[in-house]
């Protein structure tokens, strides 16, 4: 069966036959992510309109690299199956219809917590995490908004106000990246970058110091990119860099309340976000620069974002938690 499909994908790549319901993103790397109706999708082997070769390439890739993705899939599915009781705590999670953001939701509704799903377009993918953690006997639902829009941040939160009751853990996720040399960066992708990143988590986080209750978490995430520092990063590291001192400054003017809020640098994680673009020896190099001698899944940083939020990770406040897998 696993075979099957994985011949399939990888047929389809090379036959340049997709189904145009595939939308503008590959499956190529969600990781444990990858939605099963896309996949399903694939294997109709429909032809897809507009598929550019590099996105081609990509799936190639994805297909190269998706007996791990399958295995980290399965097991992903198994631990959902594994919901704990209700724990009477909420989770807003930005940018959770896919990648590090769905994983980190699924393992928070996994512990117990009833989660709030966003996504800015991928309305069907929010819909599909959702549903998986009902089917597992969790709470959940979600929310299209923009994080780059400050009124559509407020209305997240109270929309999960209406649905949950106040809010004790805040992932401020939601980010995008844009790589170009200082030289060939353009206005749009730097701004949007700002947009996303920088203003963006800022409105989550100002939301999160006015409604998170006592003893709860705030997590911005990072990116070990702050210390690798390598060419063609620089805005999004900068834009990343902030995050850092957002959760610092913020641990600290919440003095009293019992909250801690840390930022979280993940490294090389195996989502869109890192592979889109990148080709199949591009990918294979940067697993082999990694101690472990692979990337990051979505769920190694969900396990780390679900200590902080657990009671032993309380004394860690202010901080920045590299989780890397040691790559620097
Ligand atoms: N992947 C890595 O290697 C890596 C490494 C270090 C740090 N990070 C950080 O980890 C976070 C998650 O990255 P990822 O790899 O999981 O990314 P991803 O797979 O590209 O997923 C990004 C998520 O953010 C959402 N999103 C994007 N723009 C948004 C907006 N304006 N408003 C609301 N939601 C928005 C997307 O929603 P739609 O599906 O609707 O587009 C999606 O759910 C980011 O902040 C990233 O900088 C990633």
């Amino acid at each position: 069966m696993l075979t099957q499909t994985l011949a399939n994908i990888s047929q389809a790549a090379e036959s340049g036959k997709f189904c145009a319901c595939l939308g503008k993103r590959p499956i190529a790397a969600g990781g444990n992510d990858v939605p099963k109706a896309r996949v399903h999708s694939i294997r109709k082997g429909l032809p897809m309109t507009g598929y550019t070769e590099m996105r081609r390439r990509t799936l190639l890739a994805a297909a190269a690299m998706a007996p791990a993705m399958f295995a980290a899939g399965a097991a992903s599915a198994q631990s959902a199956c594994q919901m704990s009781a209700s724990n009477g705590k909420v989770a807003l999670v930005t940018g959770s219809s896919r990648g590090i953001g769905a994983a980190t939701a699924r393992r928070l509704a996994r512990d117990g917590y009833a989660v709030t799903v966003n996504c800015v377009v991928n309305r069907d993918l929010a819909a599909g995490v959702v549903k998986e953690i009902e089917d597992a006997g969790g709470r959940a639902t979600w929310v299209q908004a923009d994080v780059s829009d400050p009124a559509a941040v407020r209305r997240l939160f109270e929309a999960n106000e209406r649905a949950f009751g106040p809010v004790d853990v805040v992932v401020s996720n939601a980010g995008i990246m844009r790589l170009a040399t200082f030289r060939d960066m353009t206005d749009d992708d730097f701004n949007r970058m700002v947009d996303v990143n920088l203003k963006g988590s800022f409105y989550v986080l100002r939301e999160a110091a006015r409604r998170v209750r006592d003893g709860g978490r705030i997590i911005a995430l990072s990116s070990s990119i702050t210390l690798l520092r390598s060419p063609s990063y620089g805005p999004y590291a900068a834009t990343k860099a902030a995050q850092e001192l957002y959760a610092n400054i913020l641990g600290k003017e919440l003095e009293g309340r019992m909250i801690s809020v840390n930022a979280l640098a993940p490294g090389l994680v195996n989502t869109t976000l890192f592979t889109d673009g990148k080709t199949r020896e591009q990918i294979a190099g940067f697993a082999a620069r990694t101690p472990h001698k692979r990337l990051g899944e979505p769920s190694d940083i969900a396990d780390t974002i679900a200590a902080l939020c657990s009671a032993d990770g309380g004394w860690i406040n202010g901080q920045t938690v590299f989780t890397n897998g040691g790559i620097v």
